[in-house]
């Protein structure tokens, strides 16, 4: 029997920069996947969902996505990655348990993923896989078994993670540093349980309009230009180009202020670059939506709340907040008030995946 387990994440700061070959400030939470199972020695794939009351069966040589039980592809778009890589393996009965609520902001799909591409590497002897490799697979399966073409943050951080500290990412060189968090704060992760629109659809719209921000500058990617250069070329884009693009150019300007202010141990402003992402999501990005503001809002008149700002994707979802050790409760009855349905968990900084 094999055991793999990996992390959620949270975004702390670097809003869709990742596919922008940008800088993203993240956690792994203390919560995630674990996957139970064996290798068969046929071809057959039997997946177990007792949570939900589901299973899913499927065949190496047959491999295809699934098309009611969409929670199956995030196992076999990994497995189809590796007959991708020629990464050789064979039929396995796997089992998953999760403590991640799914829909919840913390990327539980990526958590799958990443410990389905754990489980597979240990199980079938490919030791010279990377964890960078690792994460490339959970992110073309996202991108071919499940339609959302995402960048590599939630893969990076739920792997690459360490108690305590942030992860640092530059998606351009894939350099991922980890960096101490002060001691005597919290992370309350409060997810607002709403949907408002076909988050597929919107997040590819948002990676194509800064793609094509990108080629009308004449740069490879948004990562290539800073806040002031963008102003001096602000005439060149269309209007929505222009927000799309100052969203992500200031996003990375913020992470590399935050990751100084981390160094320095200034909680303080590092949450108010927190609460300026938000204020750029709303105005920007447009990924926000009134139920994610309102929780913001709420959590700026929390005593000992440094900052708040939606986490992932957007279109609904979850806002992340950073709190004074202590102050959990106070700001978790605000956020619940602030927005009826609101499910608030804290966590820590985690370590990232791995064979338990
Ligand atoms: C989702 C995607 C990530 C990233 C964030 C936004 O979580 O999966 O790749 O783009 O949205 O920063």
């Amino acid at each position: 029997m094999i055991q793999s387990y990996a992390p959620g994440r949270a975004e702390l700061l670097g809003n869709h920069t990742d596919y922008n070959e940008g800088l993203v400030l993240a956690i792994a939470v203390d919560r995630g996947v674990t996957l139970t199972g064996t290798v068969r020695g046929d071809d057959a794939i039997f997946l177990a969902a007792p949570d939900m009351g589901e299973a899913c069966e499927g065949s190496v040589s047959k491999l295809a996505p699934e098309k009611e039980k969409t929670w199956a592809n995030y196992l076999l778009g990994v497995m189809a990655q590796f007959q991708k890589r020629g990464l050789a393996f064979g039929g396995v009965d796997l089992r998953i348990e999760s403590d991640l609520p799914p829909g919840a902001g913390l990327s539980s799909s990526a958590a799958l993923e990443t410990a389905t591409a754990f489980f597979l590497k240990h199980a079938f002897h490919h030791a010279a896989l990377t964890p960078l490799e690792l994460a490339k697979i959970g992110q073309g399966a996202e991108h071919e078994y499940v339609g959302v073409k995402c960048g590599l943050l939630d893969q990076i951080a739920s792997i690459f993670s360490k108690a305590g500290q942030a992860t640092v990412i530059d998606c351009r060189t894939f350099e991922v540093r980890n960096a101490p968090l002060t001691a005597g704060v919290s992370f309350v992760i409060a997810n607002s349980g709403v949907k408002h629109a076909l988050v597929a659809g919107e997040y590819n719209e948002r990676r194509e309009a800064c793609e094509e921000a990108a080629r009308t500058l004449g740069i490879r990617a948004l990562r290539d230009i800073d806040p002031a250069g963008l102003e001096k070329r602000a005439g060149e884009l269309s209007p929505a180009a222009l927000k799309r693009a100052r969203h992500v150019v200031g996003e990375n300007d913020r992470v590399a202020q935050a990751t100084r202010l981390l160094e320095a141990g200034d909680m303080k402003a590092f949450g108010q670059l927190m609460f300026a992402s938000h204020e750029s999501s709303i105005v920007n990005f447009e990924n926000s939506c009134p139920e994610l503001d309102a929780l913001v809002a709420a959590a700026k008149g929390v005593e000992g709340c440094y900052g708040a700002r939606l986490s992932g994707g957007g279109f609904g979802g979850a806002t992340i907040n950073l709190v004074a050790a202590g102050r959990e409760e106070a700001l978790i009855a605000a956020l619940e008030a602030a927005v009826p349905g609101t499910k608030c968990l804290v966590t820590k900084a985690a370590d990232g995946a791995r064979i338990l």
